[in-house]
């Protein structure tokens, strides 16, 4: 049976049954455009979106595995749902990174034995199959592959938004930083045929989207694997990051481009030159910092040094006029001493970054730094936590200032949650602007704003 019968049989087998999915999505947001695909799926197969997750006939957990929170969380609520299962007969599948791991998998088999199907990011498209042996033949599947499997097109997606879409450029990772277990789980670099993902942006720009994220672990490694997890095989003239984002800043009806992340150590002088020159691409860049001590990024393998990372930030801040930077920053790596955590501090006070993910370093089992014996103490590293968030929060007070006067280019979001006769919108750098609509405007119309008012927790502007 191909993956389209399955699909059929699961559909005419619940038909007229009224059933409900619910999806939990932990981390990043390639998982949550993992979901956006699983979801397609799903629906295609008969389910309808359940409004409470307790109406749920089939809940499907899209886990996480990079920091050690979302472990917690799974399990807790996996504990919860036992007992909907014992009424509803709800169906549990969890997928996602945390299910490439052997020792989560071996958890699972053995404490909850309840779970059907445990799927991981390259079985998605199986799922239809994995559906109909739970259903029909009343089964429990284990569908979790080797980490390193073709890429596969074409799955159906149900977007969450109108009018913002993410694309996945490319999967997997080969940087393998001592701290992360991403490369483990999610296997090698693998890139998408551009064409496909050119025939995905024009199909979006015709359905009327108008902003799209690139996403990968390391987009600016893109099509240095020449492609070889493409089936069919290709061989392009797209073959790098910098004339991919050219190609789609050339597609009509897409007004902005975003991407993440893209890995400081690719930061080439032709993607540089390339955002200047495509005006679509936000003046926002997320470049992940990790740390701002040169010994200590050694340690994490990250490849750039202090000085060369506060090199690069000027350079590109140099070339591109009003570039922000955002990043994220690991606080207590194994080792980290008061004086290296000071390190990082200085890089923040010098980059102004305008956003900062803050993560207190967490052990995973498997990598480097985890087998290290010189673990900080969790008092320590909250500390730390703390007082670069301290910084932080000081610094996006004067960077608000910096913006009345300024005019933003902004996507109406809908209408303000205290003030319903105006419209709100977000800055690229994700501060919300609140104003008064001229009444031609729609959702989901790109506008321009001027600034007029800083407070504190948002801006006032005007339409231009
Ligand atoms: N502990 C804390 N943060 C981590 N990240 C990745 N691995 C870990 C870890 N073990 C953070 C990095 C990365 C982001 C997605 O998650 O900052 O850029
Ligand atoms: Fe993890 Fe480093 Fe790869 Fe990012 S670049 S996914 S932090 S190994």
């Amino acid at each position: 049976m191909e993956e389209v019968d399955f699909i059929k049989s699961v559909k005419d087998e619940i038909k007229d049954k009224n059933l409900k999915y619910v999806i939990l999505t932990f981390g990043c947001q390639l998982n949550e455009n993992d979901s956006e695909k699983i979801a397609g799926l799903v629906e295609k197969m008969g389910y309808s979106k359940a409004n409470v997750f307790e109406e749920a006939n089939l809940v499907i957990f899209n886990t996480c595995c990079v920091r050690e929170n979302a472990e917690e969380r799974l399990f807790g609520k996996l504990g919860e749902i036992k007992k909907m299962k014992e009424t509803n007969n709800t169906i549990i599948a969890i997928g996602g990174c945390m299910m490439q791991e052997k020792s989560m998998l071996d958890k699972i088999k053995k404490s909850y034995r309840y779970v059907d199907i445990v799927f991981g990011t390259h079985t998605i498209g199986t799922l239809p199959e994995d559906l109909y042996k739970v259903i029909i033949k009343n089964e429990k599947v284990k569908n979790v592959i080797d980490i390193d499997g073709e890429i596969v097109e074409g799955l159906p997606i149900r977007r969450n938004d109108k009018f913002r879409a993410s694309v996945t450029i490319m999967y997997g990772c080969n940087k393998f930083c001592s701290y992360c277990i991403v490369p483990y789980v999610r296997g090698r670099e693998r890139s998408r045929n551009p064409e496909d993902i050119l025939e995905e942006i024009r199909r979006l720009a015709k359905e009327g989207y108008k902003e799209v994220t690139l996403l990968g672990q390391n987009v600016n490694s893109y099509g240095k694997d020449d492609f070889k997890y493409c089936n069919p095989k290709v061989q392009t003239e797209i073959n790098n990051f910098a004339k991919l984002l050219r190609e789609v800043n050339n597609i009509d009806g897409i007004e902005k481009i975003k991407f993440m992340s893209p890995h400081p150590r690719d930061f080439t002088d032709d993607v540089i030159e390339t955002i200047r020159e495509c005006e679509k691409v936000t003046r926002i860049i997320h470049m992940p910092l990790q740390s701002g001590n040169s010994k200590v990024l050694k340690e994490m393998n990250r490849g750039y040094t202090k000085e060369q990372f506060l090199e690069l930030a000027e350079k590109m801040k140099k070339r591109i006029p009003n570039l922000k930077l955002s990043t994220d920053i690991i606080v207590g790596f194994p080792g980290e001493t008061e004086e290296e955590f000071e390190d990082t501090l200085d890089v923040v006070r010098k980059v102004e970054f305008e956003q900062i993910f803050m993560f207190i370093y967490s052990k995973r089992e498997g990598t480097r730094a985890a087998s290290r014996e010189d673990q900080v103490p969790e008092e320590i590293k909250h500390k730390r936590f703390d007082r670069l968030k301290e910084l932080y929060d000081s610094q996006v007070e004067l960077q608000n200032e910096k913006y009345v006067g300024t005019v933003q280019s902004i996507m109406i979001e809908g209408p303000s949650k205290n003030d319903e006769t105006k419209y709100c919108g977000r800055t690229d750098s994700n501060k919300v602007i609140v104003f008064k609509p001229n009444g031609k405007e729609k959702i989901g119309d790109i506008v321009n704003v001027k600034i007029t008012e800083n407070h504190k927790w948002f801006l006032v502007g005007e339409i231009m």
